[in-house]
């Protein structure tokens, strides 16, 4: 559908595009994440047009989008300021890419009825845009993107300006809206969770490359870097030897953990310069109650702190023989005390939750 080929871009001397390759496949919700000033609006753009390219190739449904001016393009975008009309009402705007249309005064009613009720502002033609709440506003302009039916939608930070609540029930209502008319939404967010939620799949950015392109599970179990498994939630290190390996399996020793048996497919690339390190999420290692299922393999900690949060505990612990404290997440269950600073606990894990980065 979308295929970028080598994409390089430069503003001046600035590469802000370093060689993009990346296929967006038909009707898939794709995200854009990466830190502010790594490309994701520069590379949204390239897709839409209102950005030329340095060098290499941007198709859409196999043709070379070279020259093809913005309008001609088969999709739309929604900025990251989303632009509305205040002075105009919210059919006016949801109505005004139709002005050039041909079609009849009444169709094109119809049209903009049928768009408000998609985004959930059915009745809402005739209110002033400027009376809107900021999420009312961001409808309007989904509403005003959609009704020009287009074979891509462009999203750039559309949800960015809403609060929490807000933002996650429109989260919810753009995926219900993209099953709902099928074409292929690209967004791009800094904000990891959204992109998890939200996403088929993520582009991860750093500094105008992708550094990983996946689907959200494998990124949060199976990230292939370090920075990666930073910038998405939240992942502990512990330093690690490589005392052997083969074609399938490395063994290593890491502080806390002893001996352990790495498969091939949990080894990553992406060390720093401080050398192998294993790293776990926080909810893949379990405090052991009496009586709790049995794990695999356990270490013995010192719970450092506690934070408590209604429905969640966590423990910064130490475990016996490392040096930095490490995070465990606890799912609160009612009857099961929470621990206290500098008590002693049993910590149990899996070999498989873990990664190896080399
Ligand atoms: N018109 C321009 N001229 C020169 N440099 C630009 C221009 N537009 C963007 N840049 C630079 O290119 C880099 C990428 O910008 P871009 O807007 O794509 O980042 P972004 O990932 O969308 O960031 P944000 O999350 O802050 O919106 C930035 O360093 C930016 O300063
Ligand atoms: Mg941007």
């Amino acid at each position: 559908m979308i295929e970028f080929r080598d994409v390089h871009k430069y503003y001046g001397d600035y590469h802000a595009l370093r060689g993009i390759t990346a296929t967006i496949r038909p009707g898939e919700f794709f995200s854009l994440l990466g830190p502010s000033g790594c490309g994701k609006t520069t590379l949204l753009r390239t897709i839409a047009g209102f950005e030329g390219i340095s060098s290499g190739a941007v198709l859409i449904d196999g043709r070379d989008m070279a020259g093809v001016p913005a309008n001609k393009r088969p999709t739309n975008m929604v900025f990251q300021s989303y632009a509305i009309f205040p002075h105009l009402s919210v059919a006016e705007n949801v109505g005004f890419g139709l002005r050039r249309d041909t079609r009849s005064k009444e169709e094109k009613a119809k049209a903009v009825a049928e768009a408000l009720e998609m985004v959930g502002l059915k009745g809402y033609g005739s209110r002033a845009a400027h009376a809107l709440s900021g999420g009312q506003r961001q409808r309007v302009a989904l509403a005003r993107a959609l009704i020009l039916k287009p074979k891509v939608l462009l999203l750039d930070e559309p949800l960015s300006a809403l609060d929490k609540k807000m933002r996650e029930q429109m989260q919810v209502e753009l995926i219900r809206l993209q099953r709902q008319v099928g074409i292929t939404f690209i967004l791009v967010t800094h904000d990891q969770e959204e992109a998890l939620v939200m996403s088929d799949r993520i582009a991860v950015m750093f500094e105008g490359e992708i550094a990983q392109l996946a689907d959200p599970e494998t990124l949060y179990r199976r990230p292939n870097s370090r920075k990666v498994a930073d910038f998405i939630g939240t992942m502990n290190f512990l330093p690690a030897k490589v005392l052997s390996e083969s074609s399938d399996a490395v063994e290593i020793d890491a502080a806390g953990f002893g001996r352990i048996h790495i498969e091939a497919s949990q080894v990553m690339g992406g060390a720093t310069a401080e050398g192998a390190t294993v790293g776990f999420r926080p909810e893949t290692l379990t405090i052991l109650y009496e009586g709790s299922a049995a794990t695999d393999r356990e270490s013995m900690a010192t719970i450092e702190e506690v934070v408590y949060f209604g429905d969640m505990t966590y423990y910064d612990v130490r475990i016996d023989g490392t040096e930095a404290p490490v995070r465990i997440s606890m799912r609160n269950v009612f009857g099961r005390p929470v621990l206290d600073r500098g008590a002693r606990a049993r910590v149990g894990w899996s070999p498989g939750a873990l990664v190896l980065f080399r």
